[in-house]
């Protein structure tokens, strides 16, 4: 059984199954759940060896270095640890 965690909370999930659910107990959110909007996307920290590789979907959207579409990946073992993506916003 992998894991995934965010923050303090974790969520076991299937070696080999989708991350999607496991990711969405610990609070990621999920939008088309298709790899088209965004909504999913998370900062990995920890154990990025343990997610699938990025499929079309991700490298369409351009993502770098360690962010993943959480609607996308697979978990192959071990622990994913993830933050959610943040946006830096000024307010004047
Ligand atoms: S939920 Fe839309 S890209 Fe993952």
């Amino acid at each position: 059984m992998a894991k995934i965690i965010k923050d303090s909370k974790e969520a076991g999930v299937k070696d080999g199954d989708f991350v999607k659910e496991g990711a969405r107990s610990v609070g990621v959110y999920f939008g088309c759940e298709d790899g088209l909007c965004g909504t999913c996307l998370v900062e990995v920290i920890e154990g990025m060896e343990n997610l699938s590789e990025k499929n079309e979907k991700e490298a369409d959207m351009g993502l770098e270095g360690n962010q993943r579409l959480m609607c996308q990946c697979r978990i192959k073992h071990g622990t994913v640890k993830v933050k959610l993506f943040e946006t830096v916003t000024t307010i004047h």
